[in-house]
């Protein structure tokens, strides 16, 4: 197996986030929807914020992504809390998924809107709402003007396409929602589910790969990314938005 996919194998998240952030946005997103919404969760991933949706909501959940693996974790997660009933996997892409227009009253995607460009995805998953409804997306956010130069330079490389809050905040509205509020994800988000486990893995495959410069240099790679965030998280962070659609 490729070792960044032995790093993030089996992790309880695979992006920043808790289930408290999970929550606070579905409270903003709640007012506006029905009694049992129906629900899209796009690079659901292993699944943690699908769980709280459904403990939190009396809805259905169609949970989407390309990575099989996950999915599994995802069903085996469902079930045992319970609430597979109302969670359905669908493997697939986000850039060409099989639903109908106005299908959804909530569009959910943590740590997953990147794949296709913030920008992008907010315009192509638009018509995927029913009238009224509601989409939380997180995005990696710049929470300076003036980035330092060590990270700006790190994520020119890795994620060109990131900008400020009020960039983001002007796509909202340019592309037909209203915004029902934001927050940052505080570094703690970072390092429960996501950052910590991936350091122990790390520490743990260093010494399985010690004779492998190409693996080495993969697990090098990723702790830069992990010391940069010790180092620079005042700079940049994910950003929970929450939006309604409206019409023109
Ligand atoms: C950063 S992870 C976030 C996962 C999860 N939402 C979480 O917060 O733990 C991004 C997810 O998007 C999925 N993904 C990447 N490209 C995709 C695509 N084109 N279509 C659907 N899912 C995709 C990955 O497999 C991964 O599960």
């Amino acid at each position: 197996m490729d070792v960044f996919y032995e790093i993030h194998s089996d992790l309880p998240r695979e992006g920043p986030g808790r289930d408290e952030d999970t929550a606070r946005a579905l409270r903003l997103a709640l007012p506006h929807l029905p009694e049992a919404p129906r629900i899209l969760d796009i690079g659901c991933g292993p699944g943690m914020q699908t769980a709280v949706l459904a403990q939190q909501t009396r809805g259905s959940i169609v949970a989407l992504d390309r990575h099989p693996p996950f999915l599994e974790q995802l069903t085996v997660r469902a079930t045992q809390a319970g609430i597979q009933d109302r969670i359905q996997t669908v493997e697939g892409t986000m850039t060409d998924m099989p639903f109908e227009p106005a299908t959804f009253d909530l569009i959910w995607a943590e740590g997953a809107i990147y794949v296709m460009g913030y920008e992008a995805g907010l315009h192509a998953w638009r018509p995927l709402l029913k009238p009224g409804g509601c989409m939380a997306v997180t995005e990696l956010t710049w929470l300076v003007d003036d980035p330092r130069p060590e990270p700006r330079t790190f994520w020119r490389e890795a994620y060109p396409n990131m900008r400020g809050l009020k960039d983001n905040q002007r796509m909202i509205a340019e592309a037909g929602y209203r915004e029902l509020g934001h927050f940052q994800l505080p570094p703690e988000a970072w390092w429960t589910h996501y950052y910590e486990p991936i350091e122990a893995r790390i520490a743990q495959l260093e010494g399985r790969y010690a004779d492998d410069p190409v693996a080495l240099q993969t697990l090098a790679e990723e702790r830069a990314e992990i010391d940069l965030f010790r180092e620079h998280s005042d700079q940049y962070s994910y950003v929970f938005y929450v939006m309604q659609r409206i019409e023109p």
